[in-house]
């Protein structure tokens, strides 16, 4: 049974052009960013796109209030708590700032910026490969995907929309 369709897909440069030294990104924690729409009041900054394991890394930034959809993970990911207040539904603990995840492989939960939260939550998410966002909890079916490729799409298509250096982008995969 299929559940969607997938075409090949690459980071969309001459691998001539791919760099795989090492970089830096000053992220821009203000509200002025640029913040690239993820969720109803949810953004990211991308920090790298990884095209050797389809994962990739970004700071979060949520409203209090604001969730991420269900989503399982195919790959394991890790996470720092720098500002604000969030929980996963499936689980009782409520990181805040300087709260380290760890996350395997295998797990599907719900995030949520807790309504209390005293200020934005920012979380820096380093993400192994893609995941799955499902379309209820338990039991739940596909109903969306995300990796380091469909995040670097996006990306792309918020910095062209948005008049912004895409060029900068291509600096942050390896
Ligand atoms: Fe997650």
């Amino acid at each position: 049974m299929p559940i969607a369709a997938f075409n090949n897909v690459t980071d969309g440069l001459d691998p001539s052009r791919r760099n795989r030294g090492h970089f830096i990104v000053n992220t821009n924690l203000d509200d002025d960013g640029p913040w690239v729409p993820y969720a109803e009041g949810v953004w990211i900054q991308p920090c790298c796109f990884n095209a050797t394991t389809g994962g990739f890394s970004v700071v979060l930034k949520g409203l209090p209030g604001a969730k991420l959809g269900v989503h399982y993970h195919v790959g394991i990911v890790r996470g720092y708590t720098m500002r604000g207040h969030w929980r996963y539904l499936e689980h009782e603990w409520t990181a805040k700032p300087g709260t380290f995840i760890y996350e395997p492989a295998g797990e599907a939960h719900t995030l949520v910026i807790t309504d209390d939260s005293p200020e934005p939550a920012l979380i820096l998410f380093m993400v192994e490969g893609g995941l799955v966002y499902l379309d209820k909890g338990v039991n739940g079916a596909f109903a969306a995907f995300e990796d380091g490729f469909s995040a670097l799409e996006l990306t792309r298509k918020y910095y062209r929309e948005a008049g912004l250096d895409v060029g900068q982008l291509d600096l942050l995969i390896r």
